[in-house]
């Protein structure tokens, strides 16, 4: 069993065992679980190429560690528990005997139809139990899953099909998410017919029965080729360092990058930080309302509770449908004891019902999480009455796609959980807060870049198939760091508190969203000229999307026009991007070597009309006032 912290004198403990002696406190947990063969060294840290390496040596299958470990005490218990769209459907659970078995038919149906070792699979799948086989399926043969959030564009999927040149795709038919009905394996069809070459096998899963157009060329159902498989798979031995999946992820620039987590590592960390930030305890209901399409999916709801041999739940729905107690509702069934969710979802959800939770029994409930955004205060107050009821601690937890797993968080009951503050590493990661110059900030109430100067065994090895876009993008900045993208203080007790990006990242209700990518969809209007897009406070996304666009002529149909570049967005990108207001411009804020001063148009969008700052750099200053103006405020 993995190290279980319990109260603060073990945290400071483990903590400072984890600085003093980073390879034996990662060995110790790392010893507890199933390895073919031990690792030789713990971690090689070279923070310039960069080359991190962890466990190297070690040889392993992760699936071993989610399932077969655990069939001898475990075999009956719950391992995913999945709750439909619609309230008054029956909830399906799969024990841990039947899900490995499930497991192993896919694992042989993927085996049968070519999959090897290093294959790519693209996943384009709603919140169903079939995408946690199938990416349990691809690990338990050495494929690598990339999954893409069912809610992105065909164009978004095709990029991201060909830069891993994946083999497979694997989607359903439909999706229901709320009162909606999603084409799903249209869109799957539409990717591959923009050139998606490496293609070979489209694996569809019949989820709703609704009819598809049928390629017998390359599709498969899933029912005809995984159903009839053997439930015995022998799992693929793995080097620690090989590659378990790709997820990709928005930057500053240019398109999303795949975020590249290997085996190892990713393993020992995600039940290592699952098991003491929830502080799952056997027989505990753990429910992450998050999508499998994002890293808390991956790290949360799939390999870290499996992981720790817990009862994970699955939500296909959204929280507003039927209505706004559903999630509570949901907390009630299953006597959910660790709920964890997004400040966005707290928020729309505080704005749909203030006393809505008042009506369910909570009393379930001991521990309840955040992630993906800053809190903000009122959300925070609320979640912790009216959820928590003032006895379940809130843990802010803060991480990325990139770190793989929680790095920043409180520990429930443990350390104290003030609003909004994501508060102390876990032991094992080093964060600091550096000024620009990249002089490390000594001391508390500072302020600064968040960075990390420790490898922690589950961070990003690479950017997929673009290894010097992982270096400048995290470790150039400052020499010798993992550089974040946040900006944090640290209060007198040396409690962190995330900012937000400190770059063209914008967190639109918990997406991550590159500015850049979202004024190459605008631009690709034949009426644009060109565009800039930037954050600004949004009451219930967090931040929402504001785009300034030049547009060849005069605008005469604004709203016409308007409507067509959502379409535009929509299409390259998919809904989640489509800026929130769209004020047209003659002319965009330039500095003379011909950048767009994006802190101006920042400030205009918050409304901050008067604290422009210096101007006087611009090569067109006249147009601040027409920004001004014409600002959507
Ligand atoms: O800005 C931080 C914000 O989300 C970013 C990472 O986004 P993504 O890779 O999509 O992963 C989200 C889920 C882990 C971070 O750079 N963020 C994440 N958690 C928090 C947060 N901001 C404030 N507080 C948090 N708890």
């Amino acid at each position: 069993m993995t190290l279980q912290i319990k109260n603060i004198e073990q945290y400071h403990e483990a903590y400072h065992r984890s600085v003093e002696n980073p390879e034996g406190f990662w060995a110790e947990i790392a010893s507890t679980f199933v390895w073919d063969r031990k690792w030789d060294k713990v971690v090689h840290h070279d923070f310039i190429t960069p080359d991190i390496r962890w466990f190297e040596g070690g040889k392993l299958n992760i699936t071993v560690n989610c399932l077969d470990r655990h069939i001898e005490t475990k075999g009956d218990q719950i391992a995913i528990i999945w709750e439909a769209n619609e309230a008054n459907e029956p909830s399906k659970k799969l024990t841990y005997k039947q899900l490995l078995a499930e497991v192993n038919k896919c694992a042989n149906a993927l085996k049968a139809q070519g999959v090897k070792k290093g294959d790519r699979i693209c996943f384009y799948m709603p919140m169903i139990q079939e995408v946690a086989i199938a990416m349990l399926a691809c690990a338990r043969i050495g494929a690598i899953h990339s999954v893409v959030f069912a809610g992105f564009s065909a164009n978004a999927l095709a990029d991201r099909i060909k830069d891993a040149e994946c083999k497979m795709v694997i989607c359903s038919d439909y999706n229901r998410r709320g009162p909606k009905s999603i084409a799903v394996k249209d869109v799957v069809d539409e990717a591959i017919a923009l050139g998606c070459d490496s293609v070979e096998k489209v694996l569809v899963y019949k989820s709703t029965g609704d009819k598809v157009k049928w390629n017998a060329a390359i599709d498969l159902w899933w029912h005809e080729t995984v159903d009839t498989m053997s439930d015995q798979c022998e799992p693929e031995i793995m080097d620690a360092e090989d590659m378990l999946f790709i997820l990709y992820t928005s930057g500053s620039t240019g398109k999303p990058k795949g975020v590249v987590h290997t085996c190892g590592g990713y393993m020992v960390y995600t039940e290592y930080s699952f098991k003491n930030v929830f502080q799952y305890q056997d027989g505990d209901v753990y429910w992450c309302t998050a999508d499998v399409g994002w890293i808390t999916g991956h790290s949360y709801i799939l390999y870290g509770p499996l992981l720790a041999g817990a009862t994970t739940m699955m939500f296909e729905g959204v929280p507003g449908h039927p209505d706004a107690g559903r999630f509570w509702h949901v907390c009630e069934k299953h006597r959910v004891n660790q709920f964890y969710t997004a400040p966005t979802a707290i928020r729309a959800l505080m704005a749909a019902g203030w006393h809505e939770p008042e009506k369910y029994d909570l009393s379930s409930l001991k521990v309840i999480g955040s992630v993906g955004e800053p809190i903000n205060e009122e959300a925070w107050h609320w979640y912790d009455e009216k959820v928590g009821r003032g006895r379940a601690p809130i843990v802010d937890t803060w991480w990325q796609t990139e770190t793989g797993g929680i790095l920043i968080t409180p520990l429930p009951g443990i350390t104290d959980a003030k609003p909004c503050f994501a508060s102390y590493p876990l032991p094992g990661v080093q964060p600091v807060l550096l000024d620009p110059n990249g002089i490390e900030l000594v001391g508390n109430n500072v302020e600064g870049l968040l960075c990390i100067k420790y490898p922690w065994p589950s961070m990003l090895r690479t950017t997929y198939g673009d290894h010097e876009r992982c270096r400048t993008t995290y470790f150039a900045a400052f020499k010798n760091y993992y550089f974040t993208g946040d900006g944090a203080k640290r209060d007198e007790e040396g409690r962190y508190r995330i900012i937000g990006r400190v770059d063209d990242v914008i967190n639109v209700s918990g997406h991550r969203i590159g500015t850049a990518e979202v004024e190459d969809a605008i631009n690709q209007h034949s009426g644009v000229v060109e565009s800039a897009v930037v954050g600004y406070p949004h009451d219930i996304k967090g931040q929402g999307i504001y785009a300034y666009v030049k547009a060849h002529h005069e605008v005469v149909d604004p709203e016409h026009m308007r409507k067509e570049i959502l379409a535009v967005v929509t299409k390259h990108i998919g809904p989640i991007a489509k800026p929130d207001k769209i004020q047209f411009v003659l002319q965009l804020p330039k500095t003379r070597s011909g950048k767009i001063m994006r802190r101006i148009l920042r400030k205009i969008a918050e409304g901050e009309t008067g604290q422009l700052g210096d101007i006087s750099t611009l090569l067109n200053p006249e147009c601040v006032e027409e920004l001004k103006t014409g600002a959507l405020v």
